[in-house]
């Protein structure tokens, strides 16, 4: 029981990765709060868990949605000891000058602006506690680029230096702050990095996102959600501002 008695808000957790993450942290003795902007997903998740796991929807870009986040988890747990900002949006192949600006927006609030938002509402509290672990789910893509993915790649990019802001800033209040990479994994949200149809997708995942991984395979949301585990624990206790790839070797 790696997580015993502590608190953990997973975003995103009504699938793919942060599914797994919420199953493997309630398996190892953490109470969960699922939270995503799928209410359905999130309860489903919570369902699947029971007694250890609460839904909360929200939507990770929004100032009030996440301190509403915050406040029901504080109100249902008492205190927070984990926070995972996972949940995300994916772009596919789009040339630059192509690119809309409402794309570009949302893309940047997703996967970055609300890695701020988060910890605007949740540093107050852990810093009180003099303790506290934030763990961010960025990508492989932020540190190696792929064509027509530069929105993502941007937006990975800022996830991966803000949780080393953030780790440097935080040290002194013990709270740690980590993210990890994913290289291309077996998630719903694969497919939509690829334009085109159910057979273009078949092809793209092969010849793409298998043939990148130097071990072969797609990553598991598992292999995603035991790497978090770690960093979550007490055996990662001296690990802060770390970026752990995940990825098969992609990003060799
Ligand atoms: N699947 C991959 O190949 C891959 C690779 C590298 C990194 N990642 C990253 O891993 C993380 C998890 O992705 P996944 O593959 O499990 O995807 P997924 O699509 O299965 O899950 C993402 C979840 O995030 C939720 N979400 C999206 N926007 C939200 C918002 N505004 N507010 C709250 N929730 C929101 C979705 O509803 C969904 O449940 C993401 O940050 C993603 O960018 C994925």
């Amino acid at each position: 029981m790696l997580l015993k008695e502590k608190t953990a808000i997973i975003t995103g957790g009504g699938s793919g990765m942060g599914r797994a993450m919420a199953r493997l942290f309630a398996a190892e003795g953490a109470r969960v709060a699922v939270a995503d902007i799928n209410g359905e997903a999130a309860e489903k998740t919570a369902q699947e868990i029971g007694s250890r796991a609460m839904a909360i929807q929200v939507n990770i870009t929004d100032d009030s949605q996440v301190r509403h986040m915050i406040e029901q988890a504080l109100i249902s747990f008492g205190h927070i000891n984990i926070l995972v900002n996972n949940a995300g949006v994916p772009m596919s192949f789009v040339p630059i000058e192509e690119l809309e600006e409402d794309q570009w927006t949302r893309t940047l609030d997703v996967n970055a602006k609300s890695i701020y938002l988060t910890a605007k509402y949740v540093v107050p509290h852990m810093k009180k506690r003099g303790q506290g672990v934030i763990v961010n789910t960025a990508s492989i893509a932020g540190i190696r680029a792929r064509p027509g993915l530069h929105a993502y790649c941007a937006s990975k990019g800022a996830a991966i230096m803000l949780t080393k802001a953030l780790a440097i800033e935080l040290a002194p209040y013990k709270i740690r702050v980590n993210a990890i990479n994913p290289g291309p994994a077996d998630t719903p949200m694969l497919s939509k990095f690829i334009n085109g149809g159910q057979a273009q997708i078949e092809k793209d995942t092969k010849e793409v996102f298998v043939n990148s991984v130097p071990l072969g395979t797609l990553i598991h949301p598992g292999d995603i959600a035991s790497a978090a585990l770690y960093l979550c624990s007490d055996m990662a206790r001296m690990v802060t501002g770390e970026v752990l790839n995940v990825d098969g070797g992609r990003g060799i």
